[in-house]
């Protein structure tokens, strides 16, 4: 295998605390669920979803990517899967850790620095059918990067009116890297997440987002709702499937996966069926 039927989703947005990491978990866990082997690619410094996985001390890891991209870099070669943890939940993780931030200024003066997540997703790409990648709260060089390596993007957003603002610069920064670098990056959807729909700015918001950008990007039909058991989930590191498979938030993630699903069905006799693979955990 060639890797050319595992699908790359990058999970961003350069607003803090959308929602990505939990979008990214949540995602990546339904999508083991379906059936699919999936890979979760921690690209934060800050390590969030490295520690709601379950590993709280990121430091102690021997490799992250940060050590992968570190020997991408510098042209040594790599064994693809070293550094890579696997979750109860059956999806594995790519860990970060801190070293993440020094190695982006490493990268400031490397050969080609856009593409070195796309070197390194090329080698690893034949052991998954989806990599999920949980992107930094910046449009700095990680998220370029992810840009450059990813096939669709998921762009979780909160409907507030600023988060408008926030996307028009995103979407802009897609339109120069889809140009320039990745002509076949495809927008999957906006994501609304942390909803609460009672509330007339919310609704009015959302109608915003839907006038300027509805045309152009699917909006998902679900919302996230704002839910504290999703924060509790996160918390004690498991799946909204996991936490409370019955409550809304695991109703709404389970819907999201299916738009996902069927979209990779849609594209081709690449991907593989559930039914094909065997769940081995
Ligand atoms: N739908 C939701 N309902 C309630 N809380 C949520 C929801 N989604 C995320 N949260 C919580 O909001 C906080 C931010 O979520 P998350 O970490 O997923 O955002 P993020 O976009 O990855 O943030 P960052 O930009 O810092 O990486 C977390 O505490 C998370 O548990
Ligand atoms: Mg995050």
């Amino acid at each position: 295998m060639d890797g050319g039927h595992c699908r790359v989703y990058a999970v961003v947005n350069q607003k803090g605390g959308v929602g990505k990491s939990v979008t990214s978990t949540n995602l990546g866990i339904g999508l083991a669920r379906h059936g699919r082997k999936v890979l979760i690619a921690d690209l934060d410094s800050q390590a969030s979803q490295t520690v709601s996985l379950g590993w709280p001390r990121p430091d102690e890891l021997t490799c992250t990517i940060a050590t992968q991209l570190g020997k991408i870099i510098e042209n040594k070669p790599i064994d693809p899967l070293e550094g890579i943890l696997r979750h109860a939940e059956g999806v594995d993780l790519l860990p970060s850790s801190i070293e993440l931030s020094g190695l982006e200024m490493r990268m400031v003066n490397a050969f080609e620095r856009e593409r070195a997540l796309r070197r390194l997703l090329a080698e690893i790409k034949p052991h998954y059918d989806a990599i999920i990648l949980d992107c930094p709260p910046t449009l700095g060089m990680m998220t370029v990067n992810a840009l450059a390596a990813a096939d669709r993007l998921i762009v979780p957003v909160q409907p507030e009116y600023l988060s408008v603002i926030g996307m028009t610069q995103l979407f802009n920064t897609v339109a120069l890297i889809k140009k320039h670098i990745n002509p076949g990056l495809q927008i999957e959807g906006v994501l609304i997440t942390l909803a609460n729909m009672r509330t007339n700015l919310a609704r009015n918001t959302l109608a915003i987002i839907k006038e300027a950008y509805g045309g152009s990007v699917r909006i998902f039909g679900q919302p996230i709702p704002y839910a504290t058991k999703i924060k509790e989930a996160s918390a004690a590191g498991k799946s909204v499937f996991a936490y409370e498979p019955n409550g809304s938030a695991a109703f709404a993630y389970e819907k999201l996966v299916r738009e996902v699903v069927r979209d990779g069905r849609q594209i081709g006799a690449d991907v593989r069926s559930a039914k094909e693979i065997e769940p081995d955990r």
